[in-house]
């Protein structure tokens, strides 16, 4: 384990030495590091070491040709350090979750500004992936008060990525204030009644054509697309209602979604029982985010 944290400290060195970034190198991240990815560090290592050449092994000249490999593979850069700037920090990734998307960081301000607002007391996330969105929506909320909070996924695995961040970044919000509560289910099943608000990025890319190589190839399709056997709109059917089932009446719900859907998705979660909806833009002035209230 010991060569191991030492590749990772020398392969965070150098990326910063060749591209001047400042990568953070934390060593619980082994706690809970991905299998494949442990292979992948000891393959590096054995075969170093049957070349015999530690001062290669060593050399920047390594790190350098490692990383040039591994980026012309198309592998994201989140994904081979491990690491994803998102809002105010930085968290864990590998290819188990989504890579946190700029566009989130939005829906994080507009639920956290809700949250003050509305003074609520029970919260979930539905597709919590890798934790970021909800570690910093606490972040930004910092509750005043008890409250409760849902995360909850389909893939067990995206939740394994979530109990590492909430480790490594539980001092970004006040513990004595949160009770985070993590689960497995398919759009919400799990979680309980009454809920004050739930927000969502649940997967919504319409098309796998709309992917780019670098995002088909190495994301995991689960996050981005709704299963092949099911039609787009009744996965949403499914989910609104499940959601709305969830909520106490007058809950708030929130939702990232695909820019040129939201006719027939607003009419579903009409149809699911929600009304007062106002549709948000993202950056590039994209229809971006959906908000939502359940009938009182
Ligand atoms: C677009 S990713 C969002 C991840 C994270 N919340 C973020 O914004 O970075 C969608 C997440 O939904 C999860 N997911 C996919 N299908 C699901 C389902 N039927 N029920 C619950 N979660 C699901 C995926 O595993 C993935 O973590």
């Amino acid at each position: 384990m010991r060569s191991l944290l030492t590749i990772k400290r020398y392969y965070c060195k150098a990326m910063k030495n060749s591209c001047g970034s400042d990568f953070i190198f934390d060593t619980n991240i082994y706690s809970g590091l991905n299998p494949k990815i442990l292979h992948d560090y000891w393959q590096i290592f054995w075969t170093q070491k049957q070349l015999h050449q530690k001062s290669f092994f060593y050399s920047k000249e390594f790190w350098r040709s490692y990383f040039q490999s591994e980026l012309n593979s198309g592998r994201p850069l989140q994904y081979i350090v491990n690491q994803a700037p998102f809002f105010k920090s930085e968290f864990y990734v590998d290819e188990r979750v989504l890579i946190p998307r700029p566009e989130t960081e939005i829906l994080v301000e507009l639920v956290a500004k809700s949250c003050v607002n509305g003074q609520y007391q029970k919260i979930a996330e539905v597709g919590v992936g890798s934790g970021a969105p909800l570690i910093s929506l606490l972040q930004e909320w910092g509750p005043q008060n008890a409250v409760k909070i849902w995360g909850t996924d389909l893939s067990v695995d995206a939740l394994e990525v979530t109990k590492i961040n909430l480790a490594q970044k539980k001092y970004l919000f006040d513990q004595s204030m949160v009770e985070v509560n993590l689960s497995k289910g398919d759009r919400g099943e799990d979680l309980p009644d009454g809920l004050d608000l739930i927000y969502s990025n649940p997967p919504y890319v319409m098309s796998i054509d709309r992917l780019s190589r670098q995002v088909r190839d190495f994301e995991p399709k689960m996050s981005l697309l709704v299963p092949e056997e099911v039609s787009y709109l009744d996965w949403f059917k499914v989910f609104f209602k499940r959601v709305c089932s969830k909520l106490r009446p007058g809950g708030e719900f929130w939702m990232e979604g695909e820019y040129d859907q939201w006719d027939s998705l607003s009419q579903i979660l009409n149809q699911a029982g929600f009304n007062q909806m106002t549709i948000h833009k993202d950056l590039t002035q994209k229809e971006r985010f959906i908000n939502a209230f359940k009938h009182e």
